[in-house]
């Protein structure tokens, strides 16, 4: 690694040899001795729907590399381009019928923003803030890093930032002692009211359906999207789900948003959208706010070279195909009810407190004391000895912290491909099992 420049992400710590991964074949990954892995985070996380190594999709990429990768877009338009926006939105719930791609989450999540902003310049507001949660995450780049809320990626930039605006999130494990879920849930719909009332300037809010690494998997009380897109229309405030990592099956349904009756304006998408075989995002906005652009005359003030390009389209194409063709958003429901069911008698292990999420998309939360939920000692950074064990038991597991107050507290993201089979659950249950009690004995 003496050419790399180490980041937060990629192999961020100098001391440590890292071993070369070599290949990948449906949820395993293999390293340069040939010892095999299951990829239990679908790669640092929630990216690889469909497995690795699929090789009608590398014959696609191929094809089309060799018809036509770009095209100039202010002169032509593409079938490649059109037959896959039509497939995509066909995806989507009823009302989304238009759709812009490009590169990647951040990507995605900016271009949402932008859409929404330009849609309340079109109708003559003049607003400036996003209104998000804390404890989320939308991408890397700064403006997204300041919309979002996970201190730890934000932290260092804030300097930067303009200041966007956050509500609490919805954490039902992590709620006061003594509400109840109504309780807890009036409680955050007031917050969200008051900022709303007390800030004219909000032209949109973010959150992501179940929230991914950040917490780990963590989906909303009952009522709480339906409420919150009330406020929203009410107030001419679009509503983005933030799809990233929920999108395209992963979490049992089309989008995860579906499971609270997807009341979005604008889904964001990308990882699984592509399966890693192209950097691919996308922008999906339902009829209102296209034709609300439209009727302006004005086009999507937005555009990079790669955007909508045939290459990422066939790519994603195929990759979508492949997702309807297996049946793997059925497959996700069913693997994923199986696998979760497994993993809730890990609470047998003193030090696991929660098991939460659906479909393969999946967290585990540690904790000191299963009663207080205290969380564990941060000095013995709980969910990366959990890594380690995992993986010498040939596991892939993607260990997180910050699950409380967003900074402390240890939890796990589980987002393995969505052709696990139950067999291939049974071993990520067997695996976890032996690492985390060998982790807790280890710091008892
Ligand atoms: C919910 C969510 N939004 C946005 C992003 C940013 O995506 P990318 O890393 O492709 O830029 C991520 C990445 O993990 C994410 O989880």
């Amino acid at each position: 690694m003496s050419h790399l420049i180490n980041s937060q992400l990629i192999c961020s710590d100098y001391q440590k040899e890292y071993p070369l991964v070599e290949y990948g074949k449906g949820v395993y990954l293999y390293d340069k001795e040939g010892k095999e892995y299951i990829d239990t985070s679908g790669c640092t996380a929630a990216v690889t729907h469909i497995g690795h190594g699929v090789e009608e999709i590398s014959q696609v990429l191929f094809d089309q590399s060799k018809k036509l990768a770009v095209y100039p877009t202010h002169v032509f338009y593409n079938e490649e381009l059109e037959s896959y926006l039509k497939n995509i939105c066909d995806f989507a719930p009823d009302s989304f019928n238009h759709a812009w791609t490009i590169c990647g989450g951040t990507e995605a999540v900016e271009n949402a923003i932008k859409l929404a902003y330009q849609y309340q310049k079109t109708k003559g507001l003049n607003r400036k803030k996003v209104l998000a949660r804390w404890g989320s995450y939308h991408g890397n780049s700064l403006t997204v890093l300041d919309v979002g809320g996970l201190k730890a990626r934000r932290g260092y930039y804030t300097d930067l930032m303009v200041g966007h605006e956050h509500v609490s999130c919805c954490f039902e494990y992590r709620k006061e002692e003594g509400l109840s879920n109504l309780e807890y849930e009036n409680l955050l719909i007031s917050e969200f009211e008051k900022m709303i009332d007390s800030n004219q300037e909000i032209f949109c809010f973010i959150a992501e359906p179940f929230v991914g690494a950040a917490l780990g998997a963590v989906g909303p009380t009952e009522n709480y999207f339906k409420r919150i897109s009330e406020i929203c229309k009410s107030h001419d405030i679009l509503l983005i789900s933030d799809e990233v990592m929920t999108g395209f099956g992963r979490t049992g349904s089309n989008f995860g948003m579906d499971h609270f009756g997807n009341y979005a304006d604008i889904l964001c998408c990308a990882k699984g959208i592509s399966s890693g075989y192209f950097p691919l995002g996308a922008v999906i906005a339902n009829d209102h706010v296209y034709h609300t652009l439209k009727s302006s005359g004005k086009p999507f003030y937005s555009g990079q070279t790669y955007s909508c390009i045939p290459l990422a389209a066939a790519v994603g194409n195929a990759t979508l195909n492949y997702i309807k063709d297996h049946n793997l958003v059925k497959n996700t429901k069913n693997v994923g009810s199986y696998l979760k069911g497994k993993l809730e008698s890990l609470k047998d292990i003193p030090c696991v407190g929660d098991v939460r999420g659906e479909g393969l998309f999946l967290g585990i939360e540690f904790v000191k004391n299963q009663e207080t939920k205290e969380p564990i000692d941060p000095s013995k950074f709980f969910s990366k000895l959990v890594e380690a064990h995992s993986f010498k038991h040939g596991l892939v597991t993607y260990g997180c912290r910050g699950t409380v107050d967003y900074s402390i507290g240890d939890h796990m993201l589980l987002a393995p491909p969505l052709i696990l089979t139950v067999n291939e659950a049974d071993k990520i249950y067997e695996g976890l099992k032996k690492a985390i009690t060998e982790s807790y004995k280890e710091i008892s």
